[in-house]
């Protein structure tokens, strides 16, 4: 045979194979991703994420111990506060769980990189991600909240916001809100191309987030649209993101790949609950090769054209990296 071209010629070992990579993963781009909660010498297992657990603030400087050596050094904070109420005013006190949280693990850990997901759903009697008028979530009502909420957190030590909201305006709003206090160099990464998901069902029960009626397709994307996920991110882009998050990740690599050629930000995938649950069950039943799907769906997202990796694996991806898998 006179074949020209055998692509085979450069897979012939496993030297010539990395020398040809095309993507390479570094963990200064992986970002973990956090649960504090209320209490004392707190350090539970969530049921539906096996192996990730709640911390109380003062458990958790041993998970950022952990974090630190493994060469994982940027961190997504979520918070369980004790009282929900209407307004979600747990989440823009001064002395809320991601506040405290954030004094404690800046004061011991300074040297770690503190990112807090900005939203109200947490916090609200209702679980819905802003205020209601009715049944309905109101937008604008919402802004002003969510500002206050990233500024507490930026007050209290976070390096980075991150909205998970999904209300139309809040880059903005919490931009403004942010340089009109000083805070003018604080990124925000917002979570722009968000749909609704069922993939987010294990982070509710771990977080206790679920919505008491109805869903969030109201604020999330529906996920059959493509060209609507442009629409979000380059909104956000002019309204002063940062960074944009897209999210979930696995079933969404069309959107990484795109909003990646068509901007000039950073792009960010979050690998959500959903799939790390997936993933667990599936090893823990013999069925799938843990290790190896965990490269593989990383390195996918690489190769869509991520730049930041969200996942509840960063620590076990780290060591992975380390040795050259
Ligand atoms: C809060 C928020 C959610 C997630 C991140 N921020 C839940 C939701 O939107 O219902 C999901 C993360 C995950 O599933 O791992 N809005
Ligand atoms: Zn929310």
């Amino acid at each position: 045979m006179d074949l020209i071209q055998r692509p085979r010629r450069l897979r012939g070992s496993e030297t010539l194979r990395k020398m040809v990579r095309e993507t390479r993963i570094d963990k200064s781009s992986l970002i973990y991703p956090l649960f504090v909660k209320e209490g004392t010498g707190i350090e539970e297992e969530i049921p539906s994420m096996e192996g990730q657990y709640r911390y109380s603030v003062d458990r958790l400087p041993y998970e950022l111990e952990r974090l630190q050596k493994a060469g994982v050094s940027s961190i997504m904070l979520f918070g369980i506060p004790d009282h929900k109420d209407e307004v979600g005013s747990g989440a823009y006190d001064e002395y809320g769980i991601v506040q405290k949280a954030l004094r404690e693990a800046r004061r011991q850990f300074p040297d770690l990189y503190y990112i807090t997901d900005v939203c109200m759903c947490e916090y609200t009697s209702h679980g819905h991600c802003g205020v209601l008028c009715g049944h309905e979530v109101e937008n604008d009502a919402t802004l002003d909240l969510l500002a206050k909420t990233a500024l507490s957190h930026v007050e209290a030590g976070a390096d980075m916001v991150a909205p998970s909201d999904m209300m139309d305006g809040r880059v903005r709003a919490i931009r403004e809100c942010l340089d009109k206090a000083g805070h003018k160099e604080t990124p925000i990464m917002s979570y722009a191309v968000k749909y609704a998901s069922a993939f987010y069902g294990p982070f509710r029960d771990a977080a206790g987030s679920a919505p008491s009626f109805g869903d969030r397709k109201s604020y999330q994307m529906d996920y059959h649209n493509r060209r609507e996920g442009m629409k979000e991110a380059l909104t956000d882009i002019e309204e002063g993101a940062d960074i944009i998050m897209i999210k979930p990740a696995m079933s969404y690599l069309d959107m990484v790949s795109e909003v990646s050629k068509a901007t000039n930000v950073p792009i960010a995938a979050y690998s959500v609950s959903g799939e790390y649950a997936m993933v667990k069950a599936a090893a823990k039943m013999g069925w799938i090769d843990e290790e190896k799907i965990v490269c593989e769906m990383a390195a996918s997202a690489y190769r869509a054209g991520v730049n930041i990796y969200l996942t509840y694996y960063a620590k076990e991806l780290a060591r992975f990296i380390d040795e050259g898998r």
